[in-house]
């Protein structure tokens, strides 16, 4: 069964064992053998009409979101804002002329993002919800579906739907850069590179037992850490300090690299873990000094980066993909460490306090 833990201890770890086998999934329904994104094209068609795209979500999914403000941003030239369902529902951001929006939940029930959704439906504007259930209400309501296809998810903490989200965001702003004649778009292979993906997180995978080494020497007596990177990378380190938090109650920050410098180096103390998400050409050496900054002021620094850019004492090296869709595979050892720590912590995993997995009130 589905539902099954089978020889798991916790959905959690079963959830992020999944993702390699939901990239192949997503691939093979949403991409034809040559590569072609399959895709609705009246849902493309809709999205090509937009000036503007607006992405809402809450927690893990807004996350996904500022990755997916990228890729339609870089493959589909379109302009995306990003919002947490929360804050939209009663801010009323000004809206352009000709808006699309994108629901990104996972339960397709969550009520801040809904809230969204009938004021959306209310002024007659389209949208399309990415959704793991059928069915579920953002499902009904939308003018768009898409499916996740990631299978049940059960920890509070999500994985799968993460990397499940971006997977269909990426194929859809390939879809849409394509409509568009985006050269861009037109070279990129996202059925090959999702290949790509599915295979490098089962190599991270295999590695577990390192990052469980790690999670017990130093993030089990921490009170707090930090995520660092720039651009792309600055989105995986929101998303990694939030699984930490979560599950494992380390007080942890994702943050802009470039930033630190401006304030929150203060609370660098000896042993601090700071770990560096580096899988960006352009920034990587930035980001490295930003470390360095940190570690010169007692920090216990860390990296994980991608292959074509790692050096001699790297922590963790993830395989290379396109560095559009570096996310999928920099959250998994992020998705590891909070695992571990919690564990190791004796902690329960899946059911962490104070937390639901699917929020049904405003
Ligand atoms: C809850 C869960 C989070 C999730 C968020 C949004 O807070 O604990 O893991 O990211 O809701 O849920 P959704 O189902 O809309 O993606």
């Amino acid at each position: 069964q589905e539902t099954d833990k089978g020889p798991y201890p916790y959905y959690m770890l079963k959830e992020i064992d999944e993702q390699p086998n939901v990239m192949r999934k997503l691939a093979s329904l949403y991409t034809e053998e040559s590569g072609k994104p399959n895709v609705d094209a009246e849902l493309i068609n809709a999205m090509k009409q937009a000036d503007r795209l607006y992405i809402v979500g809450a927690g893990t999914s807004y996350h996904a979101g500022l990755v997916g403000k990228k890729l339609f941003e870089k493959l589909a030239h379109v302009p995306t804002e990003v919002h947490i369902a929360s804050e939209f529902a009663y801010e009323n951001p000004l809206l352009s002329k000709k808006p699309f929006f994108i629901f990104l939940s996972q339960s397709g029930e969550t009520a801040d993002s809904r809230e969204v959704l009938v004021n959306v439906n209310a002024h007659n504007y389209e949208s399309l919800t990415i959704t793991n259930v059928e069915n579920s209400t953002l499902f009904r309501e939308a003018t768009y579906t898409m499916l996740l296809h990631a299978g049940p998810e059960i920890s509070v903490a999500s994985t799968k739907a993460y990397t499940a989200q971006i997977g269909v965001e990426a194929i859809l702003a390939k879809a849409l850069g394509e409509a568009k004649e985006q050269t861009i778009a037109e070279e990129f292979d996202i059925r090959q590179q999702l290949g790509l993906v599915a295979t490098g997180m089962q190599a991270i995978i295999d590695e577990k037992d390192t990052i469980d080494d790690l999670a017990k020497k130093y993030f089990v007596p921490a009170n707090r850490a930090f995520y660092i990177g720039r651009g792309i990378d600055q989105t995986v380190s929101l998303e990694s300090a939030l699984k930490l938090k979560e599950i494992s109650y380390v007080q942890a920050e994702g943050f802009a690299s470039g930033e630190l410098k401006h304030g929150t180096i203060a609370l660098i103390e000896e042993g601090t873990p700071v770990i560096g998400i580096i899988t960006q050409k352009r920034t990587a050496n930035l980001t490295r000094s930003n470390l360095q900054e940190t570690e010169s002021r007692g920090a216990a620094t860390f990296t994980i980066v991608r292959k074509g850019l790692a050096e001699k004492d790297d922590t963790l090296v993830i395989p290379d993909v396109n560095e559009l869709i570096t996310p999928l595979l920099s959250v998994v050892p992020a998705q590891l460490i909070a695992y571990f720590t919690s564990l190791n912590k004796g902690l329960d995993v899946d059911r962490p306090r104070n937390l639901a997995k699917s929020v049904t009130v405003e």
